[in-house]
């Protein structure tokens, strides 16, 4: 039935009991059996977020004049993280509500700088390596810049050959990860910065993943690549409170080396009847809460915090390399420049999604991956605890599958391997899109993604054909693949 408003309003206990009902259900992150979404510092910290979002619940930052508590606030957050960030004393920036809107104004601010530069440019692009987030395909759709990826190279790595390649006439900028999400390895920023200097393009870093736990990480002797400011090519970086800096959600920054960059993020509108209209973001209305609590995780974790903090999650990520290591069958992706891991098969006899699915039945949080098929895990301290039982999970979980290759052609894991094989990605978008539209029906419908489920094409496709798709799939890919590399594209 449709939800209304009820006609008076509802005692305030019984209602907060009525919510608290809804999250039986959700991911268990204070059990630290997830490994993404929520980043969690312990009750005292959680405790302290609450507090400092609740002072500033009604806060509108929309209003620097009005409220000039958030203005401190924002500016605050937004030079403590330059400085941890390595940037000149000239650096500038906004908080924003998160890595993608970080990253969409990136995009909008170098569209626009190049519009005041070069405005011979009829179809600006954007070149970056394939890993980086997809918050930048978002961008190019959103603000009409194409995107132009370039391969990595075995260790996850951008290929700063691969990316000078495609840079033409029309390329606005670079841009690069620190580290990329799907494998946690630093891309070469001093390389790609070297490369965008001489090709006088801006660069910006996404540092939303990673920016609030590599300063430590390298402080405890972490070896990476020099990823931040200190790398004069840089020209703008994006880190987000919410992930490592473990602020309450709605809080990311985005620095610039200068405000000649930063100048063209802003928005000015002169002639609305509401009145001169300037916005620095992407949003009207800024929620104040999540303002004040960023600026209360810096001043409350302080350094040496982040530095414990980043210290435990290391050990736990060290931990599960070296389990995963040892489990014949499976290998871990990327360089161990951070505290991802993920985890591929190390040669065929393993699906990885059957594997997935045996770990969900146990209540593990699985972030399913492709190209290849993998799961993420990001290591926080919070996970420590049940790290050993994770692994005992996970090898028993190959084990099973080892011996029951049929699992691979069930369950979710049916329609993860052909989601992630077929060839006709029009097909899978249309299908991925008849979820989401299940999903956000009027009713918010909940979606079964097994190969059991009904009316779903892909599904149809696992029943009718199950085994011959799947092979004939996979030798199309290892075939472009070879063509791939022959042409090293
Ligand atoms: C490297 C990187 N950039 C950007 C984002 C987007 O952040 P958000 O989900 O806060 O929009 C993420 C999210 O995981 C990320 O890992």
């Amino acid at each position: 039935m449709r939800a209304t408003i009820p006609e008076a309003g509802r005692p305030h206990d019984e209602l907060l009991e009525t919510m608290a009902g809804f999250r039986e259900g959700d991911a268990d992150y204070a059990g630290g059996r997830t490994w993404s979404m929520v980043y969690y510092a312990g009750d005292e910290h959680h405790a302290l977020m609450e507090q400092a979002h609740n002072l500033f619940l009604a806060g509108n930052a929309l209003n620097p004049i009005a409220f000039k508590s958030l203005k401190r606030m924002e500016t605050e957050v937004v030079q403590m993280t330059a400085s941890m960030l390595n940037a000149p004393p000239d650096a500038v920036g906004t908080m924003t509500q998160g890595g993608t809107e970080s990253l969409l104004l990136a995009v909008k601010t170098y569209r626009d700088l190049a519009r005041a530069r070069r405005p011979w440019i009829r179809r600006p692009n954007m070149v970056v390596p394939e890993t980086i987030h997809v918050a930048f395909d978002k961008a190019a759709h959103y603000f009409g810049v194409d995107i132009r990826r370039a391969r990595v190279d075995a260790r996850g790595q951008a290929d700063v050959r691969a990316m000078k390649r495609l840079i033409n006439q029309s390329t606005i900028f670079l841009g690069a990860s620190a580290p990329q999400y799907p494998s946690g390895s630093v891309d070469p920023i001093a390389e790609i910065g070297a490369l965008a200097a001489r090709r006088g393009l801006p660069f910006h870093v996404d540092a939303c993943f990673g920016g609030f736990i590599l300063p430590w990480l390298e402080q405890l002797g972490v070896a990476m690549p020099v990823w931040d400011f200190r790398v004069p090519g840089v020209t703008s970086m994006s880190a987000d409170l919410h992930k490592f800096g473990y602020a309450a959600k709605g809080a990311s920054t985005i620095v610039y080396r200068d405000m000649g960059y930063l100048r063209h993020q802003f928005f000015v509108a002169t002639d609305w009847c509401g009145g001169i209209y300037i916005s620095p973001t992407m949003a009207g209305t800024r929620p104040g809460g999540a303002i004040a609590a960023a600026w209360a995780a810096l001043q409350g974790m302080g350094r040496d915090g982040y530095l414990a903090l980043a210290e435990q999650a290391w050990q736990g990520a060290e931990r599960l390399r070296a389990g995963i290591g040892a489990i014949e069958g499976l290998r871990v992706m990327g360089m161990p420049h951070s505290t991802v891991v993920t985890w591929t098969a190390d040669g065929p006899g393993v699906d990885i999604f059957a594997v997935a699915d045996l770990l969900q039945e146990r209540g593990w949080g699985v972030d399913r991956q492709q190209r290849p098929a993998s799961v993420h895990c990001t290591v926080n301290a919070s996970n420590l605890p049940v790290l050993d039982t994770y692994l005992d999970d996970l090898r028993e979980a190959v084990a099973h599958v080892k011996a029951h290759p049929e699992l691979s052609r069930e369950g979710d894991a049916a329609v993860y391997g052909l989601m992630a094989r077929v060839p006709l990605r029009g097909l899978v978008k249309r299908e991925v899109l008849k979820v989401m539209e299940t999903m956000y029906g009027p009713e918010g419908g909940e979606v079964d993604l097994s190969a059991d489920a009904e009316g779903d094409k892909l599904a149809a496709l696992v029943r009718k054909y199950g085994d011959p798709v799947f092979s004939a799939i996979d030798r199309v890919v290892a075939l472009r693949d070879r063509a791939r590399d022959k042409l090293g594209l």
